[in-house]
């Protein structure tokens, strides 16, 4: 049977497709971008077909039925990653979070120390040759394809044909949805004076030549809007957003000196608006690859002059960081943040800069402002990032250098760029904590 058939022989409804999932299964959702939305809905909507399935992914920009009480009877959730859709669950106790470097996620897949039966992703029509392209999310989306018992996807012509390690062809899916849809969009976050100050600290940091791996949230892309006078500079990021098309048509990347996957933008997603996803749409120097690729720290430790850009919650005296919890509330993940920072400290030609950018305080609904600077951390919240990976932290009051510098410099050095109404309070605090003057 050609492809051709094979693919009409596939294609059927949401409703139709959902059936292919049985009583007990783990059911993972490509993520992101890439979550198949009409299938979710159509599994959430039918779920008295089944009894007992998890529901596992990293990132999730849609609405988390499935991890609501009301729908607890069936689904668990179980996060690699967590978002504001599916996050209360956790807290709830009928979902749940499992701690997990992005890079190990594929290898966990085969190992089947992350369980799959049936993956859910979104994908381009066929190519002339049968084969669609997951587009917007390679990561761990490749591995549980091969892996999953069943592979059910929904196939949307706005999906960007991205090259790399992206293809998947027609023999490899059991049921082909067709839904064309815009993908989401995440607006770039807006850039106010505080970002702006950030970006040009970490911009100091930053030379022509560099390359530059981007982490998830506001700061990144006030990072890159510092950077429109660089060149020759390099991209090798977990995630890239509009940020990096911006800076690329200012004509400050040409990925000509990252010493490897020269002259390529290498990502393992995307997550931006239609003009990144249009701009990435085959464009040669756009690859593509899988996360336990782009993450792994012995991929990440071979970049030349790599800084590495995340953000984080909250940092203690010491330099842990945490980047994913608010206390014993999980609200994100661990992500590829410390996959690069241990890439980072592998660093073979010893050049790299891990930073942690981030406000100096959060500030609440009601106006009050949180310091980002404390010393300890709050009590249940998970270190990410340890004190001895930590490096560079930056705000918007200048740039800590905690690498090589013993618990009192670190404590001086971080409070110094707190924010100056928490200053005399955290010095206080150093003077109990160490038994020292600051
Ligand atoms: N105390 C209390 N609440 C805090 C806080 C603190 N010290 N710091 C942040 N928060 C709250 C914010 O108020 C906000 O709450 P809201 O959602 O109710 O508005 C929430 O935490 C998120 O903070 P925000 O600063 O808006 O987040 P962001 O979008 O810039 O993302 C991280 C920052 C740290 C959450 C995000 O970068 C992350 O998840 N990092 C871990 C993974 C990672 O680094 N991956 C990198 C490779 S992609």
């Amino acid at each position: 049977m050609d492809w051709k058939t094979k693919y009409a022989s596939k294609v059927m409804s949401a409703d139709e497709a959902v059936k292919l999932i049985q009583t007990g299964d783990t059911v993972v959702l490509a993520h992101a971008v890439a979550e198949p939305v009409a299938l979710v809905d159509a599994m959430v909507a039918n779920k008295n077909l089944y009894k007992d399935i998890t529901v596992s992914h990293m990132v999730t920009l849609g609405k988390g039925e499935y991890a609501k009480p009301e729908n607890s009877d069936v689904f668990r959730y179980e996060g690699w990653f967590t978002s504001p859709s599916v996050r209360n669950s956790i807290a709830e106790g009928h979902g749940d979070f499992v701690p997990v470097f992005f890079h190990e996620i594929p290898s966990l897949i085969r190992r089947d120390m992350l369980h799959v039966d049936v993956m859910m992703v979104t994908v381009t029509p066929p190519d002339e040759h049968g084969y669609c392209n997951v587009g917007v999310s390679s990561d761990y989306t490749m591995q549980s394809i091969k892996t999953a018992r069943v592979v059910l996807a929904e196939v949307n012509d706005q999906v960007p044909t991205v090259f790399g390690n992206a293809y998947v062809h027609v023999d490899e899916i059991d049921a082909m949805v067709e839904f064309n849809r815009p993908l989401p969009e995440v607006k770039p976050a807006v850039i106010g004076p505080i970002e702006e100050a950030i970006g040009k600290n970490c911009a100091s940091l930053i030379k022509d030549g560099d390359t530059l791996q981007l982490g998830i949230g506001a700061i990144p892309d006030a990072v890159l809007a510092q950077l429109g006078d660089k060149k020759n500079l390099g991209i090798h990021s977990e995630m890239i957003a509009d940020g990096v098309v911006d800076l690329f048509e200012k004509g400050a990347i040409d990925c000509s000196q990252k010493g490897i996957d020269e002259g390529k933008i290498v990502v393992t997603f995307l997550m931006g608006t239609k003009k990144l996803y249009d701009w990435c749409d085959k464009n040669p120097m756009v690859e593509l690859r899988e996360v336990d690729y782009v993450n792994h720290p012995m991929t990440v430790c071979n970049l030349k002059n790599l800084v590495c850009i995340n953000a984080c919650v909250q940092i203690d005296f010491m330099g842990q960081i945490v980047s994913e919890c608010i206390g014993t509330k999980q609200i994100s993940g661990v992500g590829g943040q410390v996959d690069f920072i241990r890439g980072a400290s592998m660093s073979k030609d010893g050049n790299a800069k891990a930073i942690i950018a981030m406000p100096s305080v959060t500030v609440k609904k009601d106006g009050s402002m949180i310091s980002k600077v404390v010393p300890f951390i709050d009590h249940g919240a998970a270190v990410t990032t340890s004190r001895c990976d930590a490096d560079y932290v930056v705000t918007e009051y200048g740039i800590a250098k905690l690498k090589g510098a013993n618990l009192k410099e670190r404590a001086r050095q971080l409070i110094n760029i707190a924010h100056p109404d928490f200053r005399e309070e955290l010095k206080e605090q150093f003077k109990a904590r160490f038994n020292a003057e600051f």
